[in-house]
């Protein structure tokens, strides 16, 4: 996709398709007054006689329309004008590019309202024009063996008002990266677990940095990992048939020495629960329970692609978690790699053991961060459902950073407490600790467990358990919480 600003002129702009924004009560927002003007009151007629109300969502295409370089206009609902958020133009230009994916249109010009700018500056603009563009046209990686729709003809979008053309240009590029990490992630976490095996995404993240210059990448195999005494990540490998992996990747952005933000992903290719087995309902869905090593593999990618100024190490911890007749079982101990004894009560609590022998792993690097990202725990849908991710950790200014991060990529997470208390919940009478605190506040003993391993980093835990996939009608993976993880890189670069 070509991406680029238009400054002036719409009714002169050699594109295929102007998309303009209509506010409730079927109001044309200033540039859709100036087209319509150009086509001789073509758009006022046609609002007057009710065909287009301007409703969140809606769009309309308008075509043969004469007095504009243009052939067609695409109308999109704004909704109403004194509502106005970021959120009502999102929402406007994602319906109208999934409009525009269904025609034969291959060009457009977007020029959206923005009542209040300060909401939406010119570089987000920029960003959303392109991120929501690729997510519009995103086509899932299916299996199907019928015949392919043909793929969407839409190959140039100009964005647009805008007042500093250098910062949307800069936007456009950003969010293109982003809809690319976007997409690295989402076709991992698509694909079956019977074929993306942690020895496949082994394979993947080496592919992706033959591809992406600038991307070491380093895999250990079960008898490294045991040579480095993972001894949690180990008992949850030893139920499958398919062998761990542990994937270790560094962009070095930066010739000076820097201290590495390490991010770290939970890489369960599918998640049966072992002993402990999960009920059948859904459980097809935990083969997206590799979703945080996706975004850690995506955003990896995402910083090589734009040479961002910044060390970054990518630790992916990938495991099935299985019940064979040597899984491990609930009463059995483990010691990981940092030396302390588990006993774990709860096969199905097999993410935070992996992540513990990651998580020590990640000390060897000196780390100036840590995050973490992983579908953790279900108690994380039930406290925040599906539009935050969870956010706990142990570095106070770590974690406004990260919020904020989520709220400019309006890819949102929402901080759960995490106070000594909780520890409580996790006594064991065989171990140093048990993998599992009971029910309540589950979310926040999965992390008070990681927290074991990570005294004196710098930490950040995300739970995206409710936010990286969907279910039902529209099952798949979301590419969350790539955006989030984006905007926190291109912030530490000074983008
Ligand atoms: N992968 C699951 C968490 C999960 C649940 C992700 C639902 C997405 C949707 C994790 O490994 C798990 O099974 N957690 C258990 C922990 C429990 C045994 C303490 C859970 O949440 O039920
Ligand atoms: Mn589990
Ligand atoms: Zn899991």
């Amino acid at each position: 996709m070509e991406f680029g600003v238009w400054t002036k002129g719409l009714a002169t702009l050699g594109v295929d398709c102007l998309v303009l924004g209509v506010f409730e009560e079927a109001q044309l927002g200033a540039e859709g007054a100036s087209v319509d003007r150009a086509c001789g009151g073509r758009l006022t007629r046609l609002l007057e006689r009710g065909d287009f109300t301007g409703r969140p969502g809606e769009t309309l295409l308008v075509t043969d329309v004469s007095g504009l370089a243009a052939a067609h206009v695409l109308l999109t609902g704004l909704g109403a004008r004194k509502q106005w958020q970021r959120k009502s133009w999102r929402k406007a230009w994602l319906a109208a590019a999934g409009a525009l994916a269904r025609t034969r249109i291959t060009s457009c010009a977007v020029a959206l309202d923005r009542p209040a700018a300060r909401e939406l500056d010119d570089y987000y603009l920029g960003r959303a024009v392109a991120e929501l563009a690729g997510s519009a046209l995103y086509r899932i990686n299916d299996l199907k063996t019928g015949r392919k729709p043909p793929p969407p003809a839409l190959k140039k979008v100009l964005a647009g008002p805008v007042r500093r053309a250098a910062a949307a240009e800069r936007g456009l590029i950003h969010g293109a990266a982003v809809d690319g990490a976007m997409t690295v992630q989402r076709d991992l976490a698509n694909l079956p677990g019977n074929l993306c095996t942690p020895t496949f995404l082994a394979e993947q993240a080496r592919a992706l940095a033959r591809r992406h210059g600038g991307l070491r990448v380093r895999v250990l195999d079960e008898a490294a990992i045991r040579r480095e005494k993972m001894g949690c990540l180990l008992a949850v490998a030893q139920g499958s048939h398919q062998p761990p992996r542990f994937i270790v990747l560094e962009y070095q952005g930066r010739r000076k020495e820097q201290a590495p933000i390490v991010l770290v992903g939970k890489g369960v290719t599918f998640d049966s629960g072992g002993i402990s087995l999960k009920d059948p309902p859904g459980m097809d869905e935990m083969k997206f329970d590799m979703s945080g090593a996706a975004a850690v593999i995506a955003a990896l990618t995402l910083a090589a692609q734009l040479r961002l100024p910044l060390h970054v190490v990518g630790l992916v911890a990938a495991v099935e978690n299985m019940p064979g007749g040597k899984a491990v079982k609930p009463g059995d101990i483990a010691t990981s790699a940092s030396g302390q004894t588990v006993e774990i009560l709860n096969t199905d609590a097999e993410g935070r053991l992996i992540l513990s022998d990651a998580l020590h792993y990640a000390r060897r690097f000196r780390p100036a961060a840590v995050i973490d990202i992983a579908t953790l725990t279900g108690a994380c849908v039930v406290a925040l459902g599906h539009h935050h991710s969870g956010l706990m950790g142990s570095d106070e200014p770590l974690l406004q950073e990260l919020l904020q991060a989520g709220r400019r990529a309006d890819d949102r997470c929402w901080q759960l407490p995490l106070t000594e208390e909780y520890a409580e919940q996790l006594k064991s009478n065989f171990a140093d600790f048990a993998n599992v605190g009971g029910r309540d506040g589950g979310a926040i003993t999965a992390a008070t467990f990681l927290g074991k391993f990570t005294q004196g980093l710098k930490w950040a835990h995300l739970d995206i358990a409710g936010t990286a996939y969907q279910s039902g009608a529209a099952k798949g993976s979301t590419g969350r919480p790539t955006p989030l993880l984006a905007d926190f890189l291109l912030h530490r670069a000074g983008r």
